[in-house]
């Protein structure tokens, strides 16, 4: 017997099998020759929600949940965080080695070359009512940029597909300030070479009468660090769905709009507006105790708490709490800070929170920052989506180019009718609306 394998007795039959042990993982298409019948299909793993498969091999970002360790290319995040550029960030994410500086020059250069809008995809912008949901424009403008680009279908080229990672990553960050002065009902500024992405990002957001606006220093490091926390994080909803779309070889702004749509769910993505909310309805430290009663009853979830893969405290949490604080010196202190931090106090003492492994995520404190820069909640997940996209880049590139993948495509355990004929509609019963299984 080998060591690095698994020994399996299917009891239903008494046959054994041997499973070869590979980097902490069996193949699930091994257990397709354990059979109860000779022409049966064989056995499958279930996993819903996927909690423990592992759907590809990735060299991207290591994540070790239960010591709070992040790395992206094993690069630690604390370090980037301190000393990267977002830019630079999301060039090693995606080409998986820091720029070197003639590259990094070429980089941004190619980067601010592409942040234009086509002025179809500012009218479709300008098009959505003034209130629709951010997010919601978002995706449809980077949907869009699928019909003015139509060569991005070609995602076997690999000088094609470069190009569009420089539009994606360019033009993310113009869609997202102009989807904010639309919801403002402001008009749009458009980008400046001269400055950074950040403080051009900054710029296209915040830029009123001033001829030559300059970022706030402090603020613009602020949104840096925050861009490099939200850069990647391996197998996640949002980059699950860039690789599943991806794999049928969609072009990647179709799927990068359906991994933002994934990003845009409470759970996920939409966490971090879903915090302020919360935050905004206890409004007092004095009412902490009773809104974490009314979890502990799971009426509701608290937002911003809890992790699929971290165990212990989330590292990127750590970093935002103390970028934070220099802002808040900038901005003024939002009374919703000593909310949050009581929220934290009481829950990391509590054992309901302490034995399921609660700990405040990266969505916990970016929306106070958020908000102390005057962002409207609704506008949050954009301000995540648009680093994010580097990942998702990064991902979706590693996927195609990986001959292990193919077109993903999971299994199901049917669990309807069995067979049965046709009724004309005359003859049918009332059964229970098709909305309300068992009602
Ligand atoms: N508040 C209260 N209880 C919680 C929370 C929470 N935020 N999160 C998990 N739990 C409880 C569950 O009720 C469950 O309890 P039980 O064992 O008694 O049934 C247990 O903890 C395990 O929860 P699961 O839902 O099974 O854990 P899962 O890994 O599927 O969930 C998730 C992870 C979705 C992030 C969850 O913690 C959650 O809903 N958090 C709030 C939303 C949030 O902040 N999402 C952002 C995540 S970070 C990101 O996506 C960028």
């Amino acid at each position: 017997m080998n060591g690095n394998s698994l020994s399996i007795i299917d009891n239903r039959t008494g046959r054994s099998y041997e499973l070869p042990i590979t980097d902490g993982t069996i193949r699930a298409m091994d257990l397709r020759q354990i059979k109860s019948l000779n022409d049966d299909f064989g056995l499958m793993s279930y996993d819903p929600g996927l909690s423990n498969t592992a759907s590809t091999r990735s060299a991207i970002t290591f994540v070790d949940g239960e010591r709070g360790i992040l790395r992206y290319r094993g690069y630690p995040i604390e370090e980037l965080a301190e000393r990267s550029s977002y830019l630079e960030t999301a060039y090693l994410v995606i080409f998986g080695e820091l720029p070197t500086a003639a590259q990094l020059a070429t980089w941004e250069c190619e980067i601010s070359r592409h942040s234009l809008l086509h002025t179809n995809i500012v009218e479709l912008i300008e098009a959505f009512r003034y209130d629709g949901h951010p997010m919601s424009v978002f995706i449809s403008a980077i949907a869009s940029l699928s019909t003015l680009y139509p060569d991005s279908r070609r995602v076997v080229d690999p000088v094609n597909r470069r190009l569009q990672v420089e539009r994606i990553i360019a033009k993310a960050a113009t869609i997202g300030a102009f989807t904010y002065r639309h919801n403002q009902g402001m008009p749009f500024n458009h980008p400046d070479d001269e400055l950074s992405y950040i403080g051009n990002l900054l710029r296209m957001m915040f830029r009123m009468t001033e001829a030559k606006y300059r970022p706030n220093p402090v603020l613009e490091r602020a949104l840096n660090i925050l861009f490099i926390l939200h850069a990647d994080h391996e197998q996640n909803c949002g980059t699950n769905a860039m690789r599943v779309i991806g794999s049928s070889q969609a072009d990647p702004y179709s799927a990068l709009a359906g991994a933002a749509a994934a990003l845009y769910g409470p759970l996920h993505g939409a966490a971090n507006e879903a915090v302020l909310l919360q935050l905004e309805e206890i409004g007092s430290p004095s009412k902490v105790g009773a809104f974490i009663e009314s979890v502990k009853r799971e009426e509701r979830r608290l937002m911003g708490f809890g992790h699929r893969v971290y165990k212990s405290y989330d590292p990127r949490c750590r970093i935002i709490k103390r970028v934070a604080e220099e802002v808040f010196e900038v901005t003024g202190r939002n009374p919703l800070v000593d909310v949050a931090l009581e929220l934290e106090r009481i829950a990391l003492q509590d054992d309901y929170f302490v034995s399921r492994k609660l700990y405040p995520n990266v969505d916990f404190y970016s929306g106070l920052i958020y908000r102390a820069m005057k962002l409207p909640s609704s506008l949050f997940t954009v301000m995540f989506a648009i680093p994010r996209s580097c990942g998702w880049v990064a991902h979706w590139l590693e996927m195609l180019t990986d001959p292990e993948q193919k077109l993903s495509r999971p299994r199901q355990i049917y669990s309807g009718s069995p067979e049965r004929s046709y009724v004309p509609v005359g003859e049918r019963r009332p059964s229970p609306a098709p909305d309300a299984p068992g009602a």
